[in-house]
This record gives C-alpha cells, structure tokens and sequence, in this order.
C-alpha cells in the first residue's frame, strides 16, 4: 500500500496522516512498521550496539559500472563493508578539509548571479520570469561538480537547455515505488536482469566520471594529488589501499556525491525560498540582518564567506527551519531488527522485521517541536534554553541518522550558508503570484510551474 502512495509523490504526507491517525507505531506493509517519537529514533538509529543494518529497500539503487553491479556507501546493506568503504574518504568531507573549497562554492555562485542579473535583471533581458527552484538545481549539481571534479557540470551556463540531461540523472519514480517492493526486485527483475544478462543501466554521471578519471591518467595527476578536488581524493585513497578501492569504487565515491546530493541540495534551498517568500515578515528579517551585516562590513560581497555567515543568526535560524519543514528525504529510512529482536513502546519486534522512521514524521513531531510544529517559525531556533535547542537539532532525522548519517552534510551546508546571503544581498526577490492555496512547498515543486519569481537588482 505505501508504494501506491508513493507514486503520485506524497508519501511523506501519507506517513504524518498515518500516524495522526493510529499513534507512534503503524503497520504499513506485513512485516513493515513505521514508528514515531524520540525513544523509537534512539532504538533505530542510535549509534551504539546493536546497529540496525539498512533493508532490501535500498538495493534497487545499485547501479552498473563498467558492466558490473556495485553498492555504494548510501546503498550498501553491509555494515562492516560500509565502515570499511567510509574510512578511507571520511576526512574529505569534513567541515575542514571543505572550507579549501570555498573557492570552488564562490566561482559557482558568482557564475549563477550573472546567470541572474544577465537574464533577468538588466534592460536588455530576454527572459521575464524567473522559475528559481530550476536555478537553484542547476547551481546544487554545478557546485557538486566543481568540488568533486574541480569542474563544474555546465548547467548554469546551459539554463533551462539543461533539463533535458537533469531528466536522465533523476532517478524514475517506479524506482521509488520499487524499492518499497524490494522483494519484487529480488524475485523479477534481478532474475530478468541475469537471464537476459542485463545489468541496470550506465547513468550519465557515471559516464562522466569516468571520462574525468581517464583525463586524470592521461595528464598524470593521478598520482600526484595536485588538484584539490574530491576526485584527486579518491584517487589518492586508492593509491593507498589498492586492494580495497579500485577504479569501480572511485568511480562510485563520486557518482555517489553527484546522485545524493544536488536534488537534496536544491529541494532545501527551495523550500527556504518559498518559505520566506509566502512570510514576507521572515524575508524582511533576513534582509534586514544580511543588508545590515554587508553594510556594516561584517559579511564581503557578493559571496559571504563560511566564517561570516556563522554570524547571523537570522540565517542560521532560516536554514535549521527549511531543514525541519521540507527534509529533501521523505520515505521511511528502512533498517532491519537485529536477530535478538527490540522491544519499542512496549511492542517486540523479532529480528528481521523492518523498522524505520520518516524524517517528515519526526520533523513534525509537536512533543519535540511544539504544537506549532506545522508552521514556518524560523524563530523557533532563537528563543528557549539550550537544552531544548539541542534537543530540536539532535531529533532531527533530515540528513539521516546514527553510522548512515548523510556524509555530505557539510557540503550541503556550505552551500545553504553561502548562497542565500548571495542571492539576497543581490535581489529583490518576490513571488509573481503568491498561492494561499498551496498545501505544501511539494505542491508547487511536482507542479509545472514552478516557484516563479519576479527579481530585482538592489540599488
Ligand atoms: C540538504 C542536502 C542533503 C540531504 C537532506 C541529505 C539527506 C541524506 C539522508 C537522509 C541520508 C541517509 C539516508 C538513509 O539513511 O537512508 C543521506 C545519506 C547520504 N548522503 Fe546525503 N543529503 C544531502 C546532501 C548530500 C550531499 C551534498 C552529498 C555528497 C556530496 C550526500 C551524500 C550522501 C551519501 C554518500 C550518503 C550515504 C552515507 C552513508 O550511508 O554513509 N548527501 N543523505
């Protein structure tokens, strides 16, 4: 049943329905059940032993390189082999080792306010009407670009002329209703795929990677870690432990950044787009603090730096709030009970049964976020002691949880603290026809028109 809800795109509202309806714990397929609450996020995804390995769900995200079936470390089921993949590359994403990628954020973000400014703002514009969740997406896959192979993908400098390639990078939606029918991908379309010696499909992005990683051999800097890029990483790990990581791995360390990271990426800075511009008195709170900062010469312009964009709280509150609303994740994330089975809310599951949690449900969980939960109140993260904020922060499941928390946080925001200061310190931005009747920011996300925008260059 959750995979019919999951086609037309809603699931994530399916879940917060469900379990209005029959409490924290809803039976939703036979030896499936979602949860809800704090006590059942610690026993799923809490960090100490027994760790919960991740279900069949995820593994018809398996791709093929080089005509061969590999896991990754979003889809790999394997706990001891996730850890082993991890190690090697865990400091390229580190909040430290990032920051020597600010350069690479900046050229990007500059490319996209020309983008901007060219298009939209100046007399001469050929364009009248800015679709801004497309420009945010083509700036989320250029930046993963520009860091993972200090090569942007082009895609702001193609527009709208892009989209048909971002449809072949997006992963098709029977996909997503499949993985909630793994059992179905394991008795029919693996067998199919054996029988007719198929392999899932090459992607684009592996296609490219691996095109990058044969300039890399024949100019010679495979070895010599001269480019401070994720790839040049990569290799480097493979230079050091041969055995554990050949080309397929490093081709699938960085068609993973690609592929998890610029759709969660852009649907977040979407979303705090909408938000801010359905509450105009959160906008002018945030322009206020930016405008204010750039013009006391707290923050440089037009790219505001990492450290400086730590000093607004607005923004922060912003971000954490975006966050919290619209989680770019809205399924369940799907683990499996250990063998000794887990007694939750007094319930005991035995092992094998498949638990999980919807970043959506906790997300609007009112014991956690208040009874306002539901609403848009970036000054939720401002007020009230520090217990509760840590609280808050600690809960939420937007980048995952415990051993599989989502290794490209940090990039992700980079990005969020980097370009929303750009854009407003730049723009006016307002939306052409605000739509009261707009359920959710996924309403107009699924819809064909998009979050219109009307821009303004600021004097
Ligand atoms: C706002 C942006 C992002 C959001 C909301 C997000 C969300 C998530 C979530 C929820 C998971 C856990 C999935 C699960 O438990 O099933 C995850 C894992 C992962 N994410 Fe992200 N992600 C974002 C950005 C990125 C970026 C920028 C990258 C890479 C450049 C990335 C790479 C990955 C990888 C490789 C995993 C698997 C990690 C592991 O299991 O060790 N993500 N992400």
């Amino acid at each position: 049943m959750a995979a019919l809800y999951g086609l037309p795109g809603d699931m994530h509202h399916t879940y917060i329905d469900l379990h209005q309806a029959y409490g924290d714990t809803v039976r939703i397929g036979p030896n499936c059940v979602s949860l809800a609450g704090l006590s059942a996020r610690a026993a799923i995804y809490g960090i100490s032993r027994p760790i919960f390995p991740k279900s069949d769900f995820y593994l018809p995200s398996q791709a093929s390189i080089a005509g061969k079936t590999y896991t990754n470390l979003f889809n790999t089921t394997g706990e001891d082999f996730h850890t082993a993949i991890k190690r090697p590359v865990s400091r390229a994403y580190a909040m430290t080792t990032l920051l020597e990628y600010e350069s690479f954020v900046d050229a990007v973000t500059k490319t996209l306010l020309r983008q901007l400014v060219i298009r939209y703002t100046n007399t001469r514009s050929y364009e009248s009407k800015c679709h801004l969740d497309r420009w945010l997406k083509y700036y989320a896959y250029d930046v993963v670009g520009q860091i993972t192979f200090g090569q942007s993908l082009g895609f702001l400098e193609l527009g709208p002329d892009a989209e048909p390639v971002i449809s072949q990078l997006r992963p098709p939606r029977l996909g997503i209703a499949v993985s909630q029918m793994p059992n179905l991908y394991q008795m029919v379309l693996k067998p199919l795929r054996k029988w007719t010696r198929q392999t899932p499909p090459t992607s684009p992005v592996v296609e490219f990677t691996v095109a990058r990683m044969k300039d890399r051999a024949a100019t010679g800097t495979k070895d010599s870690h001269d480019q401070r890029d994720m790839l040049s990483r990569f290799l480097k790990a493979q230079k050091d432990q041969p055995d554990l990581i050949d080309d397929v791995r490093v081709t699938s360390y960085a068609t993973s950044n690609v592929n998890a990271s610029a759709d969660t990426t852009a649907i977040t800075l979407c979303a705090a787009f909408y938000y801010l511009l359905k509450n105009p008195a959160t906008m002018k709170e945030l322009e206020e603090e930016i405008i204010g900062a750039a013009e006391a010469g707290k923050i440089s312009s037009p790219c505001v730096s990492w450290t400086e964009a730590q000093k607004l709280p607005y923004l922060d509150a912003v971000i954490k709030e975006a966050l919290r609303m619209h989680p770019a994740v809205g399924m369940m994330l799907e683990r499996v009970t250990p063998p000794e089975g887990v007694t939750i809310y007094g319930r005991f599951y035995p092992g094998g049964t498949l638990l999980g949690i919807s970043p959506w449900v906790i997300a609007r969980d009112r014991v956690i976020y208040g009874d306002d939960a539901d609403q848009w109140r970036p000054e939720r993260w401002l007020t009230g002691d520090a217990d509760r904020q840590s609280k808050m922060a600690g809960a939420s499941l937007t980048f995952g949880g415990g051993t599989r928390t989502c290794i490209g946080k940090n990039i992700s925001l980079l990005e969020l603290y980097k370009v929303i200061p750009a854009i407003i310190q730049m723009f006016d931005v307002s939306l052409v026809k605000p739509k009261d009747e707009w359920r959710t920011v996924n309403e107009f996300l699924v819809s064909q028109e998009g979050l219109e925008v009307d821009i303004k260059r600021r004097s």
